[in-house]
C-alpha cells in the first residue's frame, strides 16, 4: 500500500466533514474517491497534501506517518495533487507553470526570494518541454496560463503535479468543465501516467463513465463516511451506493 487512510475525523465546527475514515490505495492502482455534493471528498484531498489538519487520525504514505510534516515536505517525498478550483499561476506562461512545478519539489523559497525564471538551467527546460509534449500541451508552452480554455488548465494542472516526479497524483475533479473529448484524452493520459511511469493516482471525480472506465477500485463516501468499497461493477450495483446517489437533487 502507498497510502494508508487510518481513523481520519475532521469537524468544521458543528459539520463533521469526515467520520473515522479509513481506506488504502494500493500502489501502482488508480483508486476513485466517489460520493455526493458535500460528501467530504476534497477535505479529504486537503488533509492528504497537508494542506488542512486532521482532528484525529494518522495518514502513512510508503509506510510513513506524514500526520505532522508540511505539505512541502509532503511533496518532496512524492506526493503531488491538482485542485478542483484551478490553482495555476495564472499570469505565468504554460512553460513557467511547470518549470515552477519542477522547482517546487527540490527548491522551496524559489518563489518567494524572488529568482524569476532567469537563469533556469537549460536541463530544466527540456525536462519541462518534455512533460508539455507528453500532456500534449506543447503548441500553448508560450501562451499565458489564465487564457487558456478550462481543459487545457486542467491538463497543465496534471503538467504541474508531473513535474515534481511523484509518486503519487491526487486529482480533484479533473475532468470539471471538460466536454467529452477533452475527458476521453483527460482519461487516456491519467491510464498512460499510471501504465508507462507507474505512478499510483488517487481520483476525485463526478464523471462516472470516467471513474468507472479507469479505476482499479472506488471508495465511496456519504456524509463523511466511507459507505462502500469496491472494484466498479460491485459499487454500480451497490444499493447503498445508488440509494445515497439518488438522495440528491
Ligand atoms: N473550510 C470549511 N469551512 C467550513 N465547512 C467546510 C469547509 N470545507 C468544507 N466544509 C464542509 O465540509 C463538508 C465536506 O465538504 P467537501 O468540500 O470536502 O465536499 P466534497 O465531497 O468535495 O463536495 P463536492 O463534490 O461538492 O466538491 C461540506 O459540508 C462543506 O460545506
Ligand atoms: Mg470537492
Amino acid at each position: 500500500m502507498i497510502l494508508d487512510i487510518k481513523n481520519v475525523s475532521k469537524n468544521f465546527g458543528g459539520i463533521k466533514a469526515l467520520k473515522n475514515i479509513n481506506f488504502s490505495v494500493k500502489k501502482g492502482s488508480i483508486h476513485a474517491l466517489i460520493g455526493p455534493n458535500g460528501a467530504g471528498k476534497t477535505t479529504l484531498m486537503n488533509i492528504i497534501s497537508g494542506i488542512e489538519k486532521m482532528d484525529s487520525g494518522d495518514i502513512y504514505f510508503k509506510g510513513f506517518s506524514i500526520k505532522d510534516k508540511p505539505p512541502y515536505k509532503r511533496a518532496e517525498m512524492g506526493l503531488a495533487r491538482t485542485f478542483q478550483n484551478l490553482e495555476l499561476f495564472g499570469n505565468l506562461t504554460v512553460l513557467e507553470n511547470v518549470i515552477v512545478g519542477m522547482y517546487l519539489k527540490n527548491q522551496r523559497g524559489f518563489l518567494s526570494s524572488g529568482i524569476m525564471l532567469r537563469g533556469i538551467n537549460r536541463e530544466i527546460v527540456d525536462k519541462s518541454l518534455s512533460i508539455l509534449e507528453y500532456i500534449k500541451l506543447s503548441h500553448r508552452q508560450k501562451e499565458i496560463a489564465k487564457n487558456l480554455p478550462v481543459g487545457e488548465q486542467r491538463l497543465l494542472e496534471v503538467g504541474r503535479a508531473l513535474a515534481t516526479e511523484p509518486e503519487l497524483i491526487l486529482l480533484d475533479e479533473p475532468a470539471a468543465g471538460l466536454n467529452m473529448r477533452e475527458t476521453k484524452n483527460l482519461s487516456q493520459l491519467i491510464q498512460k501516467i499510471r501504465d508507462e511511469k507507474g505512478i499510483t493516482i488517487l481520483i476525485v471525480e463526478h464523471d462516472m463513465e470516467l471513474v468507472m472506465g479507469i479505476s482499479d477500485l472506488i471508495t465511496v463516501l456519504n456524509f463523511g463516511e466511507v459507505i462502500a468499497e469496491g472494484e466498479p461493477l460491485m459499487i454500480q450495483k451497490n444499493p447503498h451506493v445508488i440509494s445515497a446517489y439518488l438522495g440528491e437533487d
